[in-house]
């Protein structure tokens, strides 16, 4: 039976390590279990966290294998190379695939009830790949998508309308990188429509506004990695948020990557369209009313992930 109360990082670099550090803040595990190729990394980061625990909440944290694995109800996966300055995120499949051949059949050989949360890039194939990888059913695997995306949309429109960022609903879908795109159809500021709040704050060439967000956003993880070498504080609470829905069964409704199968005319890949995300992951993937030119941006993203997912030898 696995504890509900388990959960186990793969993968203890920059990204694993702050979503461990963000996962033991926010008090939602008794148990945290680090597995890394370098194991002694992996104990390094469990030494680390667990010295901060007077300070938040009491768990045990440590490093582990495999064999540790089998009773977590959720593994989440970070393991991978990172995207290097000017690299995308699909110049990394075929290293960050091999290392899924190696990674995901050991943890479902040893726990074939867990839920896996990817958040290795490219996230989307990667996703596609585990869930071909471990025989799990598509809802028990998802990544994080465009979750951290959205959440950029959102920062950005909040700063550029003066308004809190949670109070902004939009959503980016499709592919987490360079072919995503941004729902300006359905954008609302606590249900007035985008394009009036644009005017109200003054900005009426919103045309303009949305190919500048849209860059801002797609744009962002280049950014940053010319900056600061990876990005992972922001993804480290975009796989917060996806977890507490998982383990809080909240029920959300999240933009995080999974099988599409017949939505938006699209099948046989993994992307992100918005979801009910539960206890046991995917509850259902919901099909958002989109405008002509998203309906095409969607497909155009699709075809480009189903190149990627053809050339692989899963
Ligand atoms: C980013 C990484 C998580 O977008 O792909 O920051």
């Amino acid at each position: 039976m696995n504890n509900i109360q388990k959960v186990a990082i793969i993968g203890c670099g920059f990204v694993g390590s702050s979503i461990a550090f963000t996962l033991m803040q926010s008090g939602t595990f008794s148990e945290l279990l680090l597995i890394d190729a370098n194991h002694q990394r992996a104990e390094g980061e469990a030494m680390d966290l667990s010295h901060g625990l007077p300070f938040a909440h009491p768990m045990d944290i440590r490093a582990g294998s495999y064999d540790d694995i089998a009773d977590c109800a959720l593994v989440i996966v970070t393991a991978g190379a990172g995207q290097k300055p000017g690299e995308t995120r699909l110049d990394l499949v075929h290293k960050n695939v091999e290392i899924f051949k190696s990674i995901i059949p050991e943890v479902a050989r040893r726990n074939p009830n867990a839920i896996l949360l990817i958040v290795s890039n490219p996230v989307d194939v990667l996703t596609y790949a585990a869930w071909k990888l471990s025989g799990y059913p598509a809802n028990r695997v998802l990544g994080s998508g465009t979750v951290l995306d959205t959440a950029r949309l959102k920062y950005l429109l909040g700063e550029r309308l003066q308004v809190d960022s949670r109070s902004v609903h939009a959503v980016i879908i499709g592919e987490h990188g360079d072919s995503e795109l941004a729902v300006w159809s359905g954008a609302n500021v606590s249900g007035v429509p985008l394009d009036h709040f644009c005017e109200l704050r003054g900005f009426y060439d919103h045309d303009k506004a949305d190919e500048w967000l849209h860059r801002e956003v797609r744009d962002s993880a280049y950014e940053i990695i010319r900056r600061k070498g990876a990005t992972y504080y922001g993804v480290a609470m975009a796989v917060k948020r996806i977890v507490h829905a998982i383990v809080r069964d909240e029920h959300s409704v999240l933009p995080v990557s999974n099988l599409v199968q017949g939505q938006y005319g699209i099948e046989n890949l993994c992307m992100s369209v918005p979801a009910i995300v539960g206890r046991n992951g995917v509850e259902t993937t919901l099909e958002i009313p989109l405008a002509e030119e998203e309906h095409r941006a969607l497909a155009a993203s699709a075809q480009t992930l189903q190149q990627v997912i053809q050339s692989l030898d899963l």
